[in-house]
């Protein structure tokens, strides 16, 4: 009987530790080195660094990168292997930095596509085949999120824990490769992203890492603009730092923490044209990725989105914004809905995830108390996943990499604002500031 009390007591004692442990206060360990990449002999016409982006409407950019010069921009494409039905033939562009010059860098757009289908796919002729899949047409569909990703031993554990998840398209807040100036980084970054980044679509934003501007010497983003090409030109946008898509029916509007946001700023303009256009009959969800968080209670990067959020707040407030992601805090954060630093039910989600493992660390220290809109926090590396399933539920999951499982640790189901009575009660608001000259 005693013995049936003790070993009781020891169960109750270690689901305590067990509960404790999964709980907000879990601290991840060191970062991990930097990954090396071996020197491998492919001939220059092969594709190295293969990615896909969404181009609007049933259209995909395949952008990758030859050293051959006179490797042509073509991809040929078909829904069943080796039997390619379909060719397109694009634009390539290459850049100097310094002492580098890059390959020559193919974007070409195939399509139109069907949706929610396998195409596979060569580029410029030569080398393997790839696969990709289209995002479906309608509900559910699946993004997966992660930011500050680098290219570092955790960086490769979040890209396996993503790969494992049945995902439709890659949203990323910002900093890619954390080459630093290092223009050989971007390459091995590229080769290591490739096998998920050309079988989904990858949209991304940039981050500070990507400014890698030397004055006198070197305008900023010249290999990311060069590299990452994003459908700016597809969405009215006269820049490729802020551009929106729409995926089954949800759009999603990118905006650019590094390009200017003030009230007379092209950006601004842009981002109140395209808050017009969007039909939330047609996409009742309403996402918003940038890089620096407006809303983060940790002490790194404190009050840095401050002039953006002044700016910008009110815009996506008026248009019933329902989840804001952003990175460059190297941890995680998930707000209630808020607006003007105030808990606000027709307010957006704000969510931090900074935490894709790059080789700077985490973020460790938070203030206190926590701030009444701040619902989870933690400084672990892992990514997210967002399941849309109908035009008024979502279900949002964080999963913090434990070493090297993928483990979840906040799930939340989200309402959209569409049916809140948000939209109707803020209209006379949405028309006044989105239509002011
Ligand atoms: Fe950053």
């Amino acid at each position: 009987m005693e013995l049936k009390l003790v070993s009781t007591t020891l169960t109750v004692f270690l689901l305590i530790i067990s509960v404790t442990v999964t709980t907000a206060d879990y601290v991840r360990p060191q970062p991990r080195e930097t990954l090396q990449f071996p020197w491998k002999s492919k001939p220059h016409s092969y594709p190295q660094q293969v990615h896909i982006s969404l181009a609007g409407e049933k259209h995909m950019r395949v952008s990758w990168i030859t050293d051959d010069n006179s490797s042509p921009s073509v991809v040929e494409y078909g829904t069943f292997p080796g039997r390619y039905s379909s060719m397109a033939e694009g634009e390539s562009t290459s850049y100097n930095y310094l002492f580098y010059t890059s390959g020559k860098i193919h974007h070409t757009v195939i399509g139109p596509l069907e949706h929610d289908t396998v195409y596979f796919y060569k580029c410029g002729q030569q080398g393997p085949e790839f696969q990709l899949k289209t995002p479906p047409a309608q509900f559910p569909v699946t993004f997966a999120v992660a930011g500050d990703l680098g290219q570092t031993g955790w960086t490769k554990s979040t890209l396996e824990h993503i790969d494992l998840c049945k995902y439709d398209v890659h949203l990323l807040p910002g900093d890619l490769s954390y080459a630093d100036y290092m223009q050989h980084r971007w390459d091995t970054f590229g080769e290591l992203v490739q096998p998920l980044a050309s079988a989904r679509p990858w949209m991304v934003t940039q981050g500070n890492h990507e400014k890698e501007y030397i004055p006198l010497l070197q305008g900023g983003f010249a290999s990311y603009n060069a590299r990452w090409k994003m459908p700016s030109e597809e969405s009215g946008s006269t820049s490729n730092l802020y551009y929106s898509f729409e995926v089954a029916g949800v759009h999603i509007i990118m905006l650019g923490s590094y390009a200017d946001y003030d009230k007379h700023s092209d950006q601004y303009n842009w981002l109140k044209a395209d808050l017009l256009k969007v039909d939330r009959k047609k996409t009742p969800w309403l996402l918003v990725l940038l890089h620096v968080p407006w809303y983060n209670s940790n002490e790194a990067h404190q009050n840095e989105g401050d002039g953006m959020m002044q700016a910008m707040e009110p815009l996506l407030y008026a248009a019933s914004v329902d989840l804001v992601f952003s990175g460059h805090v190297h941890a995680y954060e998930r707000s209630n809905r808020v607006n003007n630093r105030r808990p606000d039910s027709c307010g957006p989600v704000h969510i931090t995830i900074g935490d894709g493992g790059n080789k700077e660390g985490l973020a460790r220290k938070y203030k206190n108390p926590k701030p009444d809109w701040s619902v989870f926090r933690e400084a672990s590396f892992g990514h997210g996943e967002l399941k849309i399933v109908n035009a008024t539920h979502a279900f949002w999951s964080w999963h913090r990499n434990d070493d090297d499982e993928p483990v979840r640790s906040d799930q939340v189901w989200i309402t959209s604002l569409v049916n809140s009575g948000c939209l109707a009660e803020k209209s006379h608001e949405f028309r006044k500031i989105l239509m002011a000259p």
